[in-house]
């Protein structure tokens, strides 16, 4: 594990003891897939938690990030549109699919291909955001390209796959059941590996040509 990373850099003042919180971070830390919590809120909607992979594709410690708006990986060459369209999502509670040109910390480019999911306590009250990046600049599976970018509905089988295994989170805070969070976790690493490049070797993968 990488120094910054023990499990998963998170705010511990804001959210502890939040058994939600508890089993995301959970999940997060088992995760082998970049994920980030953002906390609606709070004012300009900051991560709260961040895990080891996260910090590995940006090259950010924790520290540095927890507290921080994710648009810090922005830079000259993000799209205002597609901004603007997350940001839009965002403000009604609606989680989104976009690619985007981000920064890592060392000012290198990368195409991230960022699904953002709303996730509600089960009074449908929204708590978070949850956020997983895939670095797609080498090319995206050839079947996304179909894909109209903007709200979540577009990938109506994934997304309802992924709300079903936050689900399973959720609920598992209920009878502390540490295995099925963890499980979870391995499923939500999975449905996003599953969209990976790296993981679609024998799919013709496409050359992103926007
Ligand atoms: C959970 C979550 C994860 C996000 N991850 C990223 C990301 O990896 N890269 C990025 O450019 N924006 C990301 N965003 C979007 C920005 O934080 C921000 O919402 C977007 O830039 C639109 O708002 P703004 O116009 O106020 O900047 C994420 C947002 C949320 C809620």
């Amino acid at each position: 594990m990488t120094a910054g990373y023990p499990s998963v850099g998170r705010d511990m003042t804001c959210n502890e003891g939040n058994a939600m919180f508890e089993a995301l971070t959970t999940a997060m830390a088992h995760s082998t897939a970049p994920m980030v919590l953002s906390d609606p809120r709070i004012a300009d909607c900051p991560m709260v938690a961040v895990n080891k992979a996260f910090g590995d594709l940006t090259g950010y410690r924790s520290q540095e990030l927890v507290g921080q708006n994710c648009r810090l990986l922005q830079g000259p060459k993000t799209d205002l549109t597609v901004r603007a369209r997350i940001r839009s999502c965002l403000e009604t509670g609606e989680g989104c699919i976009e690619w985007i040109v981000n920064y890592r910390r060392d000012g290198s480019v990368f195409y991230n291909l960022l699904f953002i999911s709303p996730v509600c306590g089960l009074d449908g009250k929204l708590l978070y955001f949850f956020g997983n990046q895939l670095d797609i600049t080498r090319g995206m599976p050839d079947w996304f390209v179909d894909v109209s970018f903007g709200r979540a509905h577009v990938v109506p089988r994934l997304e309802q796959e992924f709300h079903g295994v936050l689900r399973e989170v959720v609920l598992a805070t209920r009878v502390e059941a540490l295995e099925r969070i963890i499980a979870a976790a391995h499923r939500l690493a999975e449905i996003s590996t599953s969209l990976a490049p790296g993981a679609l070797d024998q799919l013709r993968v496409k050359s992103l040509q926007r």
